[in-house]
């Protein structure tokens, strides 16, 4: 896991490099941002806000709803999801940069009530409670060698009836071509865990979870891609996050999608 830690990592001070950004463009952190000013920096998934609102549409999300965010990142899942459905949304990721950097952006947004994150292994997950009524987990799974593992202790903290959300980067089923590295998700092969949506598939039913549908965002993605190629430009970015490889990470992602050996995947599974 260290290695995972030491990869999103790579730059320290995210929140002031954020909140510099923000102030470049005019806009004042202490007098409160809109939320959806942020997305291009703190949705750290291809398709960004496009694909989190597609994404949890299908995920029965009300304003009674509890929801656990499995590896939060710095917080633009849970932020939109609190913000679209009224829900309130408990975020846990692995680096303590992300976590802090989280919760100022919700305190900037106001949405400090509605969010809660904490550091934490995802992969020891143990909220075996039954509190949640949804759970979702985006673009993490790719640094998740026990896929299994994992979904069952997800299951464990859903109750019955309730929905698991994945939205990740797989392995196209047949083939092992290698990939070039670094990638968004790791800086080589060692903290790189790809399956194929099969495999999520075997390990969700084997975690007792039934899967409500399979669906591949390759064409949103590229859409969203494109639209922020031709638009405008603004300082709020991955790089802030990520540091001066984010592009080189993100040509290498391009790359290996069009090569068609991984795709971006959603899958909905229910308890
Ligand atoms: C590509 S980012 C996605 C962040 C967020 N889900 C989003 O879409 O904006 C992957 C995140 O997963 C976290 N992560 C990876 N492995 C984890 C683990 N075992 N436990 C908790 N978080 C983990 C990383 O720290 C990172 O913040």
């Amino acid at each position: 896991m260290s290695g995972v830690v030491a990869h999103y990592g790579r730059v320290r001070g995210v929140l002031d490099r954020i909140t510099e950004a923000l102030t470049s463009m005019g806009l004042d952190p202490a007098t409160g941002i809109d939320p959806a000013v942020l997305a291009p920096v703190d949705e750290f998934h291809l398709g960004g806000h496009e694909a989190t609102m597609a994404f949890t549409a299908s995920l029965g999300i009300d304003t009674n709803s509890h929801i656990l965010d499995v590896g939060c990142g710095l917080g633009g899942p849970a932020r939109e999801m609190a913000r679209t459905y009224g829900c309130h949304v408990l975020g846990i990721d692995l680096q303590p940069e992300f976590v802090y950097a989280a919760e100022g952006l919700s305190l900037m947004t106001g949405m400090e009530g509605d969010t809660s994150f904490e550091v934490g292994d995802v992969t020891v997950l143990d909220r075996s409670d039954r509190a949640f009524d949804a759970a979702t987990m985006i673009h993490v799974g790719m640094n998740v060698p026990d896929k299994p593992g994992l979904f069952a202790a997800i299951a464990s903290a859903l109750r019955p009836g309730g929905r698991f959300g994945i939205y990740d980067i797989m392995r196209t089923a047949g083939t092992d071509a290698e990939l070039g590295f670094p990638l968004p998700f790791a800086t080589d092969e060692s903290d790189s865990h790809l399956a194929s949506s099969d495999d999520y598939v075997a390990a969700l039913t084997g975690a007792g979870l039934s899967v409500v549908h399979v669906i591949e965002r390759t064409d949103l993605v590229g859409q969203v891609i494109q639209r922020a190629a031709d638009g405008p430009k603004t300082p709020l970015n991955l790089g802030l996050v990520m540091g001066s490889e984010f592009p080189t990470m993100f040509t290498n992602l391009r790359g290996a999608i069009k090569g068609g050996f991984v795709r971006p995947i959603e899958i909905v599974a229910e308890k």
